[in-house]
């Protein structure tokens, strides 16, 4: 019977990751104790949470014998810089598939490091196509004689999403250890596995907190709400444990704002407010989208004094890089 703990898994990640009380913006907000747990820390080129799930794709795709990497995103995909380092790690060659409309696509932010890590590119236009480019690179490379691995938008799928089932372990140490009781876990929601990995987490090594996912992408919260269940019991399945209580999946899509990668004015001033007091830098299209959701419950009175809150720190702070334009709004020049 497979468990969780007998699934393969290449150490990558520099765990654990700072579970760190934050006493300024505590301080500032005047509700409950706010931790920020370091996913934004875990090392690899620049790390963020992807590399957590790369920990298991990696070492299924080593056991396959897999001599390609195949991914797909966005150009600024902080899940493709880290898939990119991790087949670097596993002595595979990556190939990304990355829509974009621009001709002549900056080098910079998660891109840039991309192409040092020897990365092959392959433009295609638009999100839909990317799945049958992966498709015929697979089929290219099989004929060539190699072993192509397909890993899907943000590793999100039953392998990827164990990567977080592991990070609910090692946080519920690291709260015991301080002695922390948190209510709420907070954490954006793109792809769904990060949220789906934690709610199975809890599911089966406790924690007594909710977790709230916000979304970044387009689709209602009873879209993605459905989309991180149906993901978090196909992980459950794969290692032999009970679906979940479907109350435990929270999806708020209400810090979406206009668009994908566009930060909302809540966000902007998130991404500020924990510099200025925390020295500690959110990304302009998730992290800072869910911390803003964070703030609005603290505001709107959810929490008293003795309560504690956790936020999931994702990464992706390569990308503020290439994001300088939509930054301006909270740029003094001073
Ligand atoms: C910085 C950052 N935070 C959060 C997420 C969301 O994680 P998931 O796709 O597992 O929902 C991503 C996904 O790309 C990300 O890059």
């Amino acid at each position: 019977m497979p468990n969780f703990f007998s699934q393969p898994r290449e150490r990558i990640a520099t765990l654990p990751t700072p579970l760190e009380f934050m006493p300024r913006l505590t301080g500032l907000l005047g509700g409950p104790r706010i931790y920020l747990k370091r996913d934004d820390l875990t090392g690899l080129a620049f790390g963020g949470n992807k590399t957590r799930k790369l920990e298991y794709l990696l070492a299924d795709a080593m056991q396959k014998g897999v001599t390609h990497f195949i991914t797909e995103g966005g150009v600024q995909s902080n899940h493709v810089r880290q898939a990119a380092a991790a087949a670097r790690l596993g002595g595979m060659q990556a190939e990304l598939v990355l829509n974009t409309t621009d001709d002549d696509v900056p080098l910079q932010g998660n891109l840039l490091v991309d192409d040092l890590l020897g990365a092959h590119r392959h433009y295609v236009p638009t999100g839909p196509d990317r799945k049958p480019k992966m498709a015929e690179l697979a089929e290219r490379i099989k004929a060539d004689g190699g072993v192509p691995y397909v890993v899907v938008s943000g590793g999100s799928d039953a392998v990827g999403a164990l990567g977080y089932v592991a990070m609910i372990l090692e946080m519920n140490q690291q709260l015991a250890d301080q002695g922390v009781n948190p209510k709420c876990v907070y954490v954006a929601n793109g792809s769904a596995g990060t949220q789906a990995g934690m709610i199975l987490g809890v599911a089966m090594f406790g924690g007594g907190y909710a977790i709230k996912g916000f979304t970044v992408v387009p689709g209602s919260a009873a879209e993605i709400t459905q989309d991180t269940l149906v993901l978090a019991d196909q992980t459950a399945k794969r290692i032999g444990e009970n679906p979940v209580d479907p109350a435990l999946v929270v999806c708020d899509d209400t810090q979406f704002g206009s668009g994908y990668g566009i930060p909302t004015p809540a966000a902007l001033e998130a991404i500020k407010l924990l510099a200025n007091e925390q020295a500690i830098l959110l990304d302009p299209v998730y992290s800072s989208k869910a911390f803003a959701g964070m703030i609005a419950d603290i505001r709107a009175g959810l929490y008293s004094d003795g309560d504690s809150i956790v936020f999931v720190h994702t990464g992706g702070t390569p990308a503020l890089f290439a994001k300088v334009d939509l930054l301006k709004p909270i740029l003094t020049g001073g």
